[in-house]
């Protein structure tokens, strides 16, 4: 692992090569940023513990028939994934009104919004990941008209796999950040993590975050929160 071959460092995740070339070792790193990487700190034990929710949410979805990138877990900290090429679009599904919805579009923040609203970001940080329309979309032909409804398809099935299971744990899932690939045979699959880094959860009826919102708006210990979410998702660290 050590000599592994570094093919990409993001703000969250490095990814390595192996001695597979249709799979890649992605290492969960410590570190948190918002604001595009303005605010940056190191938080022992975070990639251990978002690689743990990871797992978690992505089996879940597995048996809700969502297919993921993941090949195997290597240890605590890292996975063996499938080498995808990542569809440059982050896709946000939301359910109730927070973040950059409220202060883009002056909603008030923990509104409900029905039916769930899916929106694209261009992955891009050099331009701050500027919000897309399904026209540039298809103009500039990030992806085909077919692969974006085969992303949205998912994205909403994923969101009610995950909003159903949180429910019935005490968590309002807010909103939430996905990534897609695509495979060689040209398939989409969901790609990249799910974990408290990535998702927007309050505590059922409050605005009480356990997520990542605890260290953008300085709000207390993040890892103390996240490891809170695990304990009453019954997730073991
Ligand atoms: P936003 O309200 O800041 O646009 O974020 C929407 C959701 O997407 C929220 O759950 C956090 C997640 N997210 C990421 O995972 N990565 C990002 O770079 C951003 C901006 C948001
Ligand atoms: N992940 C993004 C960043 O660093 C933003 C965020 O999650 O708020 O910069």
């Amino acid at each position: 692992m050590a000599e592994a071959l570094l093919l990409y460092e993001g703000k969250a995740k490095k990814i390595f090569e192996t001695d597979k070339q249709d799979e890649v070792i992605i290492s969960f790193k410590d570190d948190a940023t918002a604001f595009n990487g303005l605010k940056k700190d190191e938080f022992a034990d975070k990639g251990r513990v978002n690689l743990a929710f990871t797992k978690y949410f992505f089996n879940l979805l597995e048996t809700g028939g969502i297919k993921n990138h993941i090949v195997s877990f290597i240890d605590e900290t890292s996975l063996r994934a499938k080498k995808v090429s990542i569809i440059p679009l982050e896709v946000v599904v939301r359910n109730l009104a927070a973040g950059s919805l409220c202060r883009r579009l002056g909603f008030e923040k923990g509104i409900e919004l029905k039916p769930t609203l899916c929106e694209y970001y261009l992955k891009d940080d050099s331009l701050n990941d500027p919000i897309l329309a399904k026209e540039h979309i298809k103009y500039f032909n990030y992806v085909t008209e077919k692969e974006l409804a085969c992303i949205e398809e998912q994205a909403l099935r994923i969101n009610e796999l995950l909003y159903t299971h949180m429910e019935q744990k005490g968590i309002t899932l807010v909103d939430f950040k996905l990534e897609f690939g695509r495979t060689a045979d040209g398939q989409i699959i969901l790609a990249d993590e799910i974990s408290p880094d990535t998702c927007r959860f309050w505590k059922k009826g409050t605005m009480e975050s356990l997520d990542k919102d605890v260290y953008r708006e300085e709000k207390g210990d993040l890892v103390g929160s996240y490891k809170v979410l695990a304990d009453i998702l019954g997730l073991e660290l």
